[in-house]
Parts: structure tokens; sequence; C-alpha cells
């Protein structure tokens, strides 16, 4: 069997591969340009990609012999369901093992903005700190009491609850399907409607999958309804964001700052207007970015593949 990788994976999941199968590793331009892909792919037997490859129905359709697609994340928005749906094509994800990663980084973000840390570091590097310990200078905001509220409250969204609390963090939530009241009060949140979700958030973060109806469910409209001493966390999907519109929020003060992992179209550059505000954390789609998990989405996105090609129980499947 044939399988192709948009990109190289660790030299164990590389070698696991390669005991099995004939693969073709992508070493040139990322994302593998479409037209590459649609090529590459017309032959292979199992896909292993990553979030930002575009696998849409055009890319599906090429693909005579595809039976398997194994995904390097948990997020699969960038592959077409139904196409693969209609083929027969089995997919695997990563969930789970990047939960705890994810959710660290959430709340690095929110400590990272409410003090100031990296604005700091961009003061000191440009050669600017001059004057220690004024009682006005720099000053962030403590997290103690204040409300978290968070968009969608699934592992994610539950693992930065437990993590919250221990900063004193009240936490609201908004979803589609409320919680059972059960684990509701294990965790110590209360479910709001989105309206009250954006009035009553000091800080706002993002835990929802991107589809159809999360696409830019945060808008010039929804951003003025939050507080203006708020800041927005987001390390699900760009595009649930208007980025356009959370710039003009943040030009003319609509929200106090935000802190992102993730953009409409990545990587975002020096010249990004986000990039220039001081009120803005920037990091480069990290989210499950650790050693440790990056190890473990490595095995897990290998044994997906060759489950699925053995027509086997995957470890996770879509
Ligand atoms: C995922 O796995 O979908 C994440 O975006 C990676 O950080």
């Amino acid at each position: 069997m044939q399988i192709l990788l948009t990109r190289k994976l660790h030299d164990f999941a590389i070698k696991e591969l390669q005991k099995r199968y004939k693969i073709f590793i992508h070493d040139g331009k990322i994302p593998m340009p479409k037209k590459t892909l649609v090529e590459k792919i017309k032959n292979v037997d199992g896909l292993i990609c990553f979030p930002y490859d575009g696998i849409d129905r055009k890319v599906i359709e090429s693909a005579k012999n595809l039976k398997v697609i194994s995904t390097y994340s948990v997020g699969y928005d960038h592959i077409d369901l139904d196409a693969a749906k209609k083929k027969n094509i089995r997919i695997g994800y990563t969930p789970d093992v990047l939960t705890g990663a994810t959710a660290d980084l959430t709340i690095g973000l929110i400590l990272d903005l409410m003090r100031r840390i990296t604005e700091g570091d961009r003061l000191i590097r440009a050669g600017r700190w001059r004057q220690i310990f004024g009682p006005h200078d720099y000053v962030g905001v403590d997290l103690d009491g204040k409300t978290l509220g968070i968009l969608g409250m699934g592992r994610i969204g539950q693992a930065v609850v437990k993590r919250a609390r221990g900063f004193g963090l009240v936490v609201v939530y908004h979803t589609r399907t409320r919680l059972p009241a059960n684990q509701e009060k294990k965790l110590g949140i209360r479910h709001v409607s989105f309206d009250d979700l954006l009035k009553n958030s000091d800080i706002l973060s993002i835990h929802a999958p991107y589809r159809k109806e999360t696409h830019h469910m945060l808008n010039l409209k929804t951003l003025r309804k939050m507080k203006k001493s708020a800041i927005l966390i987001n390390t699900a999907r760009g595009k649930i964001i208007n980025e356009g519109d959370l710039v003009k929020a943040l030009e003319s003060k609509i929200i106090a700052g935000a802190a992102l992992d993730v953009f409409e179209k990545e990587p975002i550059g020096k010249n990004h207007k986000l990039a220039k505000m001081q009120n803005v954390v920037l990091a480069p789609h990290i989210g499950s970015s650790s050693a440790e998990t990056r190890t473990k989405m490595a095995e897990i996105t290998v044994q997906n593949l060759i489950l699925g090609l053995r027509k086997k129980k995957m470890i996770y499947s879509v």
C-alpha cells in the first residue's frame, strides 16, 4: 500500500510506516500546493495530513484508492467529511492527548495579557525600560474574582475550567447543548446565553470547533456587547473571529485586548495589523505544541492509519 504524508513526522513514526508501506513524504512548500496534492494523492491508500491542509472535495475526488485519512490534529474542519463519507474513506484524528497542552497555553495567554508579560518583554528589548517600580507603571489586572466566559465546553474547555479555578476565576459558559446538571456542578460552572456570555465575561475564551455555525461568531456586532475592559482569547480556530472586525474593536477600544494562537489565514507576518498592537499577544498556533503531546499525537496518527487500513477500530475516528 502507498501512503502520502503532507509533511515529515517524527522519525519513529516514519519507521513504523516504512515497515509496512511505501511512503511518499512531501518536503517542499508548506502547505503542500493544491496542484501537487491533487496529483500525489491519486493512487495512495492512506493520507497523513495536518490542520492547514485543505482536504476538500476536489482533493478527495481525485484520490482513486484512498481508504484512510489520518490527521495530526484534534480539529478536522479542513477535511470535507461529506465527500469522504461518500467514498467510504475513514478519518482518524488526535483528541484527548492535546487537551492539557492546549488548556495550559490558554491559561498562559490569559496570564500574559492580564499581567502584560510579553508587552514588558517587548519594552525591555526595545530599550524602553527607564524607571523602576512606579506605582502606575505596567499595571495589569488580577485574575482572582474575574469572570471567565468559555464558548464551547468540550474536553479543552473543561480542562481550562479546572486550571482556572486555581486562579480564583468564576466560570460561565455557552454551548448549543448544555452539559448535564451533575457535570456543571462538578465543574462549578454556569450555562448562560451567548448574549450573557458576551456581556458578563472579563475574559472570553473560545473552545468551540470551527463549523458553519461558528464562522465569524465574534464580529463587530457581538464584540460591541462585551465589556470595554474585557479580553478575548482564541486557541480554537481563527475563522471563529472576524479578524478585520477584531482589529477595529481593538483600535477603537471596544474591548481591551486579545491573545491569539490561531488566525483566519496562517501564518501571519510582522506587518499584520494585530502584530503592531501592544494590547495583543500572538502565538504561532502552538496549542498542542509540547514535546510530550506532539509525540503522542504522532503515535496516534500512525496507529489510526494502520488500524484504519486494516479495517480495525481506530484509536480515535471521526
Ligand atoms: C489541532 O490539533 O487541531 C490544533 O489546532 C493543533 O494545535
